[in-house]
């Protein structure tokens, strides 16, 4: 399986040695990352500036089009209070914008920036089919311009038991879903990222073991879940390539894998949709993928999480929640379910 387990964090710490090294047997030699950088918490409210998290300065915004630089000149700043907030420590913007996963650019964490400068957003189209009174293809203006961008702050949890705290903003699921008018047969949302052989090397490669498109689904009452979130940046900036511009899912109380990345289809079906991981290797991989620390994936454990960035004198290897700590907001969702079963 090609979610990968960084080598910069003792696995000991995590994962008994002999289940790390099957799984590095498994991962047959693929080259694994250097330790994330240790970088101060630099993002924090400025004065005059409501936004809760800024990018440094310096940073040079992603492109975008002039109609969604004049989206950010006014952000929803992000409440002070749970669920949209959390006061834990950020993860400063390089980390988030050089360790990431998205296999079209390549499977080792700094692909996806090294690899992604000739990617193109604009023009971005998003079609909308299946069970929905208003189906279509629509431009990224169209998709996003009634909606006004917010700031929220998650934590996303890897299912390779790394975390991260996230300053996206966007809007929420419901709000897009609503307005396409779903039919009373949509029972469940499909998502698909753009395949561009062009500009993503990961899709040329020879070694990649996804059949493109990328996948991911959630059922119906997920998505429309406040929590929910379709990013169109983060740090206050534009989704850089990497992170799934022009538009990605953020699903918090899941496993990273669900947030699917660049968007180009959304369907709405009765059935539940086939989704990459649990195409690849469902034993290992669900389709509902809730973070739970009492569910171990066969191959390592899921009650402890390495929040990014670790420095050589603070591991920060801490307890994971249920539902990444949104089980307030969730649970309900799934009662009565054995989620040992439906992982
Ligand atoms: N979306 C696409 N299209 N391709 C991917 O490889 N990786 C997923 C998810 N979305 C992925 C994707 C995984 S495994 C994770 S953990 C998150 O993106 C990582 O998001 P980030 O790189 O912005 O932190």
């Amino acid at each position: 399986m090609l979610i990968k387990k960084p080598d910069d964090i003792k696995s000991s710490e995590i994962t008994p040695h002999s289940i790390y090294t099957k799984r590095r047997e498994f991962l047959q030699g693929a080259g694994l990352i250097a330790g994330a950088a240790v970088l101060p918490n630099f993002a924090s409210a400025q004065s005059g500036d409501a936004l809760k998290a800024r990018a440094p300065a310096g940073i040079q915004s992603s492109p975008a089009p002039a109609w969604l630089k004049g989206k950010f000149s006014s952000i929803r700043p992000a409440p002070d209070s749970a669920p949209y907030f959390t006061d834990e420590a950020l993860t400063p913007y390089s980390d988030v914008t050089k360790y990431n996963n998205f296999y079209e650019f390549g499977m080792e964490k700094g692909d996806p920036s090294a690899n992604s400068g000739q990617f193109k957003t604009d023009p971005w189209s998003v079609e909308i089919s299946g069970e929905v009174s208003k189906p279509g293809v629509y431009t990224l203006e169209d998709i996003l311009k009634p909606h006004d961008l917010e700031e929220r702050i998650y934590r996303l949890r890897c299912v390779e038991a790394w975390s991260m705290v996230i300053p996206w903003i966007g809007f929420p699921l419901a709000d897009l879903i609503k307005r396409f008018e779903p039919t009373s047969k949509a029972k469940y949302v499909e998502f698909e990222t753009i395949v561009d052989d062009a500009t993503m090397p990961g899709i040329r490669s020879r070694f990649a073991i996804v059949r493109w498109p990328y996948r991911e689904g959630l059922r119906m009452d997920e998505a429309l879940n406040p929590l929910s979130f379709i990013a169109v940046g983060l740090y206050g900036e534009h989704l850089p390539a990497q992170n799934g511009a022009p538009m990605r899912l953020v699903v918090p109380w899941k496993y990273g894998f669900k947030s699917i990345k660049s968007i180009v289809k959304i369907n709405f079906r009765e059935t539940q949709p086939n989704t990459t991981w649990v195409d690849l290797q469902a034993r290992e991989y669900g389709f509902y993928a809730n973070v739970n620390p009492a569910v171990h994936h066969p191959r390592w454990r899921q009650d402890m999480e390495r929040r990014l960035p670790q420095t050589l004198f603070d591991r920060k290897v801490i307890p994971t929640q249920p539902f990444n700590g949104y089980g307030e907001q969730v649970a309900e969702l799934y009662k009565g379910m054995d989620l040992s079963r439906y992982y």
